[in-house]
């Protein structure tokens, strides 16, 4: 049985509770953060402390937890999970004032509340996922519009995977006013020669901490990097696509609503891409 962590206590997975009150569960009014592990060591763990921060700012939310003891925490859990490779989920709500009520509770008496628990994904990094590639589905993206805040509301993203599931693929695209915004929960790319191609950073998108990683390493490489929109057209016509995020890292995509891309296998940039991205983060893993 898995160890989890809930406001300051280690605990059984079956004895963890939150309130019925909890704004998390009653309003979404929450943040989250998904932290890859690789060798029992966490990936990239400055990148989402600092976007957790931004997004408990951004949200008037207090934070419950130094960066210090976020970090212990994180490491206690791979350890007493004995997670070689998997995921540690992190979220943190508004907590629970006893009621219902659409304005926020005073922050002064109201505790945040934190919670994570680890998911043990053995062969994350050496995926077959990878190896295939994944099939994609367009869908029109009806999300509210602040997406660059990591909030637990994924109603829509979890329908947009059961729409792909059920047309016989792996994930969808998101489009708006006919440019792909992300994948349900991943960053979106298309590559043209020797160009990466992926929307530019707004509220429209999550600021993917895979994807600031991906371009640097990218730019390291001296691939030319263009941060635009893309339609769903332009993405057909491609040489590659591809995905990023902490959970698949960087995963190519061999077909956009039935148009497979290039030659249908996942393609050159994306693989060696995927392959500098493990490579370069393995060596600065905490
Ligand atoms: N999702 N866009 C969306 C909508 C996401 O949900 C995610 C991550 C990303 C990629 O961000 P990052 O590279 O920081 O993981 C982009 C996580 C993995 C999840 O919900 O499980």
């Amino acid at each position: 049985m898995r160890t989890v962590y809930v406001n300051g206590q280690y605990l059984p997975e079956n004895e963890a509770t939150v309130s019925i009150f909890d704004r998390g569960f009653l309003m979404a009014d929450g943040v989250y953060e998904v932290t890859s592990v690789l060798g029992g060591k966490l990936i990239d763990f400055e990148g989402h402390s600092v976007r957790l921060e931004r997004s408990l700012r951004e949200l008037d939310m207090r934070n419950p937890i130094s960066k210090e003891d976020l970090l212990e925490v994180h490491r206690e859990l791979v350890r007493v999970n004995e997670i070689d490779e998997g995921l540690i989920y992190l979220q943190v709500t508004r907590g629970s004032d006893g009621d219902r009520d659409f304005a926020f509770p005073d922050p002064e008496t109201t505790e945040p509340t934190i919670v994570l628990f680890t998911q043990n994904k053995p062969g994350l990094a050496d995926s077959p996922a990878a190896k295939k590639g994944a099939k994609i589905i367009s869908i029109e993206d009806i999300r509210w519009g602040r997406r660059d805040i990591k909030t637990v509301q994924l109603l829509y993203p979890s329908m947009g995977k059961m729409m792909a599931k059920k047309a016989g693929c792996d994930d969808a695209w998101m489009v708006q006013d006919g440019m792909v915004t992300e994948g349900t929960s991943n960053n979106a790319y298309i590559v043209k020669g020797n160009k990466i191609i992926t929307r530019h950073l707004g509220t429209e998108i999550l600021h993917g901490i895979t994807r600031a990683a991906v371009l640097r390493f990218a730019a390291e490489a001296q691939m030319e990097i263009e941060e635009r929109s893309f339609s769903i057209e332009e993405a057909q016509e491609a040489d590659e696509a591809f995905t990023t995020s902490a959970s698949a890292f960087v995963m190519p995509v061999v077909e956009i609503d039935g148009v497979a891309l290039g030659d249908g296998v996942p393609g050159k940039v994306a693989l060696r891409l995927r392959e500098i991205y493990l490579d370069e983060m393995r060596k600065v893993a905490v």
